[in-house]
């Protein structure tokens, strides 16, 4: 395959990342670690009342919590030198690499003609014409990629687990998931459908969320098996508008539920929540600081392949993760999508 010879800029994350938001999925809680005595005080007692009650137990969380910051502080070094190594791995499907049309949907093609974006009244009433739903607010789904493309991708991404000895865990959520990022396929195929296709949706149907003004992304694929690693618990995400695309259709079970909008009390939600099936070649685009989960899969294997995309504009203001002003650190790659004051790019491919 062919890389753009991108020269890498200097990218940026909220020091937050390096301590903020920690999962500990055994006992389903996200938590927070500066030192041990901290630590303690705020999750002990949340912790036993999860079932995490002799001391055995703690300190095989305090370990884990450890290791988990102990891995992000070496998340960026890691992610380089894996993505220079990257540059190498020789693809099953190398024409994945860059967007063609003849792996879009031809309903999204359609939906996407110039006359059909001229507002968001427009566009949506494209998007219903052309398989697509409105679940709720800022909930849509639509065809993308057809299958075949998603076939493709699939077994390009099970040989690429299969043949690449060190790769970062997208997240602490899942640990059968792939950057491709990381993998390199994301900085051409991904930009290119980010430019052409998916910006201008945004930029209609995601005013509030910086959506006309995506300066960065982030993208991943995750993998759930019925028995195994059955569903996701719930969340948001860091970045203004997530978007999920199913990539295979062997599963039953496995539905998207979207509730409260962060910083919004669950019991003040009045809506029923939202539940959106997943369906292969099929996307679900929605605001990212809506938390969600997916149901557990009952049967087969689900891989997903989720694209977080970023505005400055907005998250310059404050970082999803911490609730604060980002306090900016830099980084070689793989940043978050902050800048330094405007001019500044938030990432090396937008
Ligand atoms: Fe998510
Ligand atoms: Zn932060």
């Amino acid at each position: 395959m062919s890389h753009p010879s991108t020269v890498l800029r200097t990218e940026y994350v909220c020091s937050c990342f390096f301590k903020y938001q920690i999962f500990i999925k055994k006992y389903g809680l996200h938590v927070c670690y500066d030192n041990d005595v901290q630590f303690e005080a705020d999750f002990r007692q949340s912790l036993r009342f999860r079932g995490c009650s002799t001391d055995k137990q703690y300190t095989d969380v305090l370990s884990q919590v450890k290791g988990e910051v102990e891995r992000r502080k070496n998340y960026h070094s890691r992610f380089l030198s894996n993505y220079l190594r990257n540059r190498e791995y020789r693809y099953v499907y190398p024409e994945l690499v860059q967007l063609q049309t003849s792996h879009l949907d031809c309903r999204f093609l359609d939906m996407m003609q110039e006359k059909n974006l001229q507002n968001a009244d427009t566009l949506l009433h494209s998007l219903v014409n052309h398989g697509g739903h409105v679940h709720g607010q800022q909930v849509y789904s639509f065809p993308i990629f057809t299958e075949e493309f998603c076939k493709h991708l699939s077994e390009e991404l099970e040989n690429f687990k299969q043949s690449t000895k060190e790769r970062s865990l997208p997240n602490t959520m899942n640990f059968e998931g792939v950057s491709l990022d990381e993998m390199g396929l994301s900085y051409t195929l991904l930009t290119a459908l980010i430019k052409a296709y998916l910006q201008p949706i945004t930029k209609l149907l995601f005013p509030d969320w910086g959506g006309g003004a995506i300066d960065s992304f982030k993208s991943f694929a995750v993998h759930y098996e019925a028995d195994k690693y059955p569903s996701l618990s719930k969340h948001f995400d860091n970045a203004e508008i997530s978007l999920s695309i199913c990539l295979n259709s062997n599963f039953t079970g496995g539905e998207l539920q979207l509730e409260q909008m962060l910083g919004q009390e669950e019991a003040d939600l009045d809506m029923e929540p939202v539940v959106v099936q997943q369906k292969v070649g099929q996307c679900i685009m929605h605001r990212s600081r809506q938390f969600h989960f997916a149901h557990p899969i009952t049967s087969g294997v689900r891989t997903n392949m989720i694209v977080w995309m970023r505005s400055s504009s907005i998250r310059n203001e404050m970082c999803p993760m911490c609730g604060h002003s980002p306090d900016i650190q830099e980084v070689p790659i793989a940043g978050d999508g902050f800048t330094l004051g405007q001019g500044n790019p938030a990432c090396s491919w937008l």
